[in-house]
Parts: structure tokens; sequence; C-alpha cells
């Protein structure tokens, strides 16, 4: 089995959960997970913790190979809009920054509008947009997944550089499937997958499509990770409530280390032919 064509990242968007105590600590475990021999190598660890925990999650971060997102910000440096988090004060924290969660979409009205330009100053604030799409149960029974979709997908990154397409990471999150227990069957969320990867490679050419990592969420567990993990196109997962279990978390942290085609652990790559 030749090595994935793109790392694993595993995320957990923590939501509106943990105190800056509770976050430390969840923080820490995480850490020692991602630093386990076997995991390092194979898999990116990411966490994102609410706008209050950022900066405690961040030094316990510090260090280790567990990297850190927002959960959202504002598209612009600085100015009068109360409540809202920069992009400048979130790249003093964090490397990558969710856009566009469905609860943000649905629970607050943000548009496929806002979502560009945010992903647009992420990627001029050198962070990494993990922009999330995804058809709420209405619009799939209606046979517009892949119409809503492609229209997100394209939306957030119309005007993006190639380079800046192949470095964001997009989310298939199907609304119907978050916090519901009712997770994706993964050979349909493999096949919506191939849809955005067909998408990047329409509007930003082949390079941008083979590097832009493309991950699921939607009720993952550590019993159904690895089943999405062994499909090639799916790069990893956002993962909600189970992120916030160190246990489960790890299960699945470590279950997109040994999926099929991951990287060998470094001693046995050594012996492989190069
Ligand atoms: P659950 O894993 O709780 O379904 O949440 C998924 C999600 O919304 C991650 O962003």
């Amino acid at each position: 089995m030749s090595p994935r064509a793109r790392t694993a990242l595993i995320a957990g968007n923590w939501k509106m959960h943990t105190t800056q105590a509770t976050a430390r600590d969840l923080a820490r475990a995480v850490a020692d997970i991602a630093a386990a021999p076997g995991v390092a190598d194979a898999v990116d660890v990411l966490v994102a913790p609410p706008f209050t925990a950022l900066a405690a999650v961040a030094d316990v971060a510090r260090g280790t190979p567990v990297r850190v997102a927002a959960q959202d910000m504002h598209w612009a440096d600085t100015g009068a809009f109360t409540g809202e988090v920069s992009p400048v004060m979130v790249a003093e924290l964090a490397t990558h920054v969710i856009l566009g969660h469905s609860e943000r979409r649905h629970g607050f009205g943000e548009t496929d509008g806002d979502v560009n330009r945010k992903a647009h100053a992420a990627l001029a604030h050198g962070l990494v947009p993990i922009v999330c799409v995804g058809e709420t149960l209405a619009e799939r029974d209606a046979g517009k997944t892949d119409a809503v979709v492609a229209r997100q997908v394209d939306a957030a990154l119309e005007g993006a550089a190639p380079d800046e397409a192949g470095r964001a990471v997009v989310a298939y999150e199907p609304v119907w499937a978050i916090g519901t227990g009712r997770a994706c069957d993964p050979a349909e969320a493999g096949r919506v997958m191939r849809l955005i990867r067909q998408r990047v490679a329409a509007a930003f050419g082949a390079p941008a499509a083979d590097a832009v990592r493309l991950v699921y969420g939607g009720s993952v567990t550590p019993d159904n990770a690895a089943a999405y993990f062994a499909d090639p196109d799916i790069d990893g997962a956002l993962v909600g409530g189970a992120s916030l279990k160190a246990d489960a978390f790890g299960a699945i942290i470590r279950a997109a280390a040994v999926a099929p085609g991951a990287p060998a652990p470094a001693g046995a790559r050594k012996e492989q032919p190069t």
C-alpha cells in the first residue's frame, strides 16, 4: 500500500465547551496521545477550543505536536466590531481557523460571502482555513446535496490563488449528521469528497486538488472512524462530541495513524526501497 497522498488531519472542535482549566487538562491529554510513537509521524492533530481558552491551550500545545485552531473569526484586522475577534488576534495563538461551520451558517446567519471574506483573511494572515460545507436534511431529501456542496466550496475559495486553495482544508459535515449519532455512510462521504476534489481541480488545477485536505465531520466516534479513513479521499475528521473525551479522541487519532496507506512508522520506513 503506498503512503497516503496527504498526511491525515484529526481536528477536535470543542464548540462552546470547556473552561480554561478543563481545556488545559484536555489539551495536555491530547498532546500525550499526539506525541506517541506511530502517531506523531502519521497524523496532524488539531484542537479548536473556545476563544476564552485559546491562550491557555496555546500555552499547553507549545512544544508539542498539537496545533491550535479558532472556531471562527471576523475578516477585518481591527475595527468597531463589538464581540468579534480578528485574524491578527487569532494568528497570535492559532495556526488554523474553522470557518463556515453549519452552526454559524444556520444559527447565526453566516453567508457564503462571509465565509469567502474570512477565508481570504485567514490565508492573508498565514492561517489555514478549515472551510465547513454540507447540506441540510431537507436539501439531501430534495436531491440537492451535490449542488449545495459545490456552491459552498466554490464560494468559499473564490478568488484564492491555486497554492492558497491547496493549503486549505475542507470539512464535509452534513448538517443532519452533526451531533445526531446519525453518521454519514462512509461510501457516501467518500463520494462527496471526490466531488469536492473535482471542484477544486476545476477551479485551481490538479496540484491544488491533490494537496487540499478533505476531512469528514458528523457523529465520528472511535467505532466508525476507521471506515472513513480507509477511503483515500477522506484525509481525516473534524470531531465534535467525541473530541471532548481524551480517550475517545485518542482512539480516533490512532485509527487514522493505522489506516491503510498511512505512513509506516519511522523505523519501518527506512527499510523500504527508495
Ligand atoms: P459531532 O462530532 O458532535 O457530530 O460534531 C461534528 C462537528 O460539528 C464538528 O465540527
